[in-house]
């Protein structure tokens, strides 16, 4: 008898690495490797978390209503037309899902968030990569690899894993030149971060008009609640229909909706959040700059440093951990040359220089 064996495409798919969370030898290393709030979370987030332990018999409301209407009410929109994902990921895994089939392709840049490709993989799609003009995205790259087969594009404005932005007038230009039947993802995972920033639009205007857009958002990086997995997306009526029919029941949870509810209400601690990163960035990038990378201009609340070579950065991803500090190394993302480094708290952003005046004197 032969063992089962799962579909070709799904072993093809290299599964998603997450930022390294354990340092040898430290019982809570510095964690700079996955662009959380260095804040923490709204206490009004915790303390609505808190509350719903009084109803852990209980299924969470499956269509999150009073999340939805929050979210409408904050951002302006029809709460009929946001659907809640277990993270902005889950987001991305429906739309792959309803819209993606065997010999069908997914466009993305060429330095793309991890998740996007392993959901059009598993709905047997491929991918194909749109290379960048010095860590950009590139619109009309992008344009030059659609055809008949592409269903699905992805573009993250700011971008993960390199932190650029490019000026909204650059989105709505693709979005003007590809096909209508091809769905246009907007990942908004830092929109919070650039929605100060000159050119900058975080899409849902382009969302509430056009029919084959889908904006992403999530409650993991400005309102710090990564743990609960809270992400929504915005998209005309019929393509949020498509993604509620697969949606499971109760893919969001009690705890995350009222949690994110109370964040939204929790204006200050968003604003301290936001200014805690456009202070955090400058001395940042100065650090590693000194240490001899390159940074990328980050509109983000991560900055990701270039270093001479591949082996320059992997030595001093090493060194930071043996030091207890954890960045994120970027081979897997193709550029092995590179780390990821999250704005963290005042102590952490010292601990770093420290250790960095050490490593790379
Ligand atoms: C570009 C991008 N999109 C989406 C996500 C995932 O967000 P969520 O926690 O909502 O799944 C991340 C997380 O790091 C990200 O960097």
């Amino acid at each position: 008898m032969t063992a089962p064996s799962p579909k070709a495409t799904i072993l093809g798919i290299k599964p998603y690495q997450a930022g390294k969370a354990k340092a040898a030898g430290f019982a809570s290393p510095i964690k700079l490797s996955a662009n959380e709030n260095a804040l923490g979370c709204s206490p009004l987030a915790r303390a609505a978390y808190i509350e719903a332990a009084n109803s852990l018999h209980l299924y969470p409301d499956p269509q999150g209503v009073a999340l939805r209407e929050a979210i409408a009410l904050k951002h302006d929109l029809d709460p009929a037309r946001i659907v809640l994902g277990a993270g902005s990921d889950e987001i991305f895994a429906l739309v792959c899902q309803a819209y993606l089939s065997p010999g069908d392709n997914m466009v993305q840049p060429q330095f793309a968030f991890a998740a996007w490709a392993i959901a059009a993989r598993a709905a047997g799609a491929s991918v194909r990569s749109a290379p960048e003009r010095d860590y950009h995205v590139d619109v009309d790259a992008i344009l030059a690899e659609v055809d008949a087969t592409t269903r699905v594009v992805f573009v993250a404005n700011p971008s993960n894993p390199t932190g650029t932005l490019i000026p909204f007038a650059e989105i709505e230009r693709l979005h003007r030149a590809l096909p209508q039947n091809v769905v246009l993802v907007l990942d908004g995972a830092y929109a919070e971060f650039a929605e100060h920033r000159v050119d900058y639009e975080d899409g849902l205007r382009l969302a509430r008009t056009a029919p084959n857009v889908v904006l992403t958002r999530t409650f993991s990086k400005l309102h710090g609640l990564a743990a609960l997995r809270v992400g929504w997306g915005y998209a005309a009526a019929p393509i949020v229909d498509a993604l509620n029919r697969i949606r499971l029941p109760f893919n969001t949870c009690t705890g995350g909706q009222i949690a994110a509810v109370a964040a939204l209400k929790d204006e200050a601690f968003a604003v301290r959040s936001l200014a805690h990163v456009c202070e955090g960035l400058p001395p940042l990038e100065r650090v590693l700059s000194r240490a001899g990378f390159r940074t990328l201009p980050s509109a983000t609340n991560f900055v990701t440093a270039l270093a001479p070579t591949s082996e320059d950065a992997q030595a001093c991803e090493r060194g930071l951990a043996v030091r207890g500090i954890l960045v994120r190394g970027l081979a897997n993302y193709d550029m092995a040359n590179a780390l990821r480094v999250t704005v963290g708290d005042a102590q952490q952003m010292r601990a770093l220089e420290a250790a960095l005046r050490e490593i790379r004197p």
